[in-house]
């Protein structure tokens, strides 16, 4: 163990965010990473921990640091150990949008032909539930990718806009569509017409972010968050989030009976029968996510 921590170790990018504690494996060597820092935190280790790091260019997100993000995904879902996973950016920026520098000679028939940004949604799709803790910019495509996530955390200082208008362009991964259910149409018109930014308060009374923490402790406080989700089963705890997620897709009838649906699928599983035993028992479940 002492030798695969020491070797795992030199092939780690240092984190100025958290001593490297020795259940850090090869599986989370930044080494195959240049956008971005993995690794897993919280006491159990039980919360994947995704920042985003392209400080000199505000985390705009390129190509590249997407397709990490991707893949450092799907090492988290096939992770039994990990219930939760946190994004974050810098105390400057979450993300200032996708890169313009990289869009601006892109021609209608290399994003139209070329599938331009069909991997972007992948952080909407894992299973597992995913904690944004933005604090700085959360601009355009930063913006959109925090709204993919499952729980928006911000700090007091982040600013949320869809600026794409100034650009002489739209919002193109869900921005129209999620900040106008996250925060109906008015604000969600005057955001995406004039490129205005909102703050971290507009935001939490407008229902897109769900707590504002002082920027320091934004990042623990999403962990602690994901601690909380990851002791839960993380059998159920996926039926929870499809049953949410559903209700954007679904009409109220349509998405009660999905729900009832997956509410009496709990009652096959050793969780649910764990959950409500431990109740009666007077102690707390201990759930094996079967
Ligand atoms: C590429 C970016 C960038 C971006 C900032 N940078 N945002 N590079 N793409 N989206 C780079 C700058 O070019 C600069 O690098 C460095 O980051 C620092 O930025 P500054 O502008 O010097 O910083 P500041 O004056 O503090 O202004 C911060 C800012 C501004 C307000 C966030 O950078 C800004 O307006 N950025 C663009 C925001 C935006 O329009 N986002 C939407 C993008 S379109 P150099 O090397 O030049 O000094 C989009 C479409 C999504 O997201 C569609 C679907 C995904």
């Amino acid at each position: 163990m002492a030798l695969l921590y020491k070797s795992a170790a030199t092939l780690l990018r240092p984190s100025k965010l958290a001593p490297l504690t020795a259940t850090l494996t090869r599986q989370y060597s930044a080494s195959q990473y240049q956008y971005i820092l993995v690794e897993k935190r919280g006491e159990k280790q039980n919360v994947g921990f995704i920042q985003l790091n392209r400080p000199k260019a505000l985390n705009a997100l390129c190509d590249g640091l997407m397709l990490e993000v991707g893949q450092a995904l799907d090492t988290f879902e096939a992770d039994t150990q990990v219930g939760a996973i946190v994004i974050t950016g810098s105390e400057r920026a979450f993300a200032a949008g996708a890169d313009i520098k990289e869009m601006q000679n892109r021609t209608f028939q290399e994003c139209y032909g070329g599938n331009f940004l069909a991997h972007w949604n992948k952080v909407s799709l894992v299973k597992k539930p995913v904690i944004a803790a933005v604090n700085g910019f959360a601009l355009g495509g930063g913006c959109e990718f925090a709204m993919m996530c499952d729980i928006i955390y911000a700090g007091e200082k982040a600013q949320f806009g869809q600026p794409e208008i100034l650009l002489g362009t739209i919002p193109g991964a869900g921005g129209t569509q999620r900040l106008t259910r996250a925060v109906g149409k008015s604000l969600a018109m005057e955001m995406v017409l004039t490129g205005d930014r909102i703050t971290a308060q507009d935001a939490k009374q407008a229902g897109l972010v769900s707590k504002v923490f002082p920027a320091d402790q934004l990042v623990s406080e999403a962990i602690k968050t994901g601690e909380k989700i990851a002791c839960n089963s993380k059998l159920v705890s996926a039926m929870a989030k499809e049953a949410i997620n559903a209700a954007y897709e679904l009409t109220l009838a349509e998405g009660n009976r999905l729900e009832k649906r997956l509410f009496h699928a709990t009652f096959a599983t050793e969780d649910r029968k764990e959950g409500m035993t431990a109740f009666v028992e007077k102690r707390k479940a201990d759930f094996q996510d079967n």
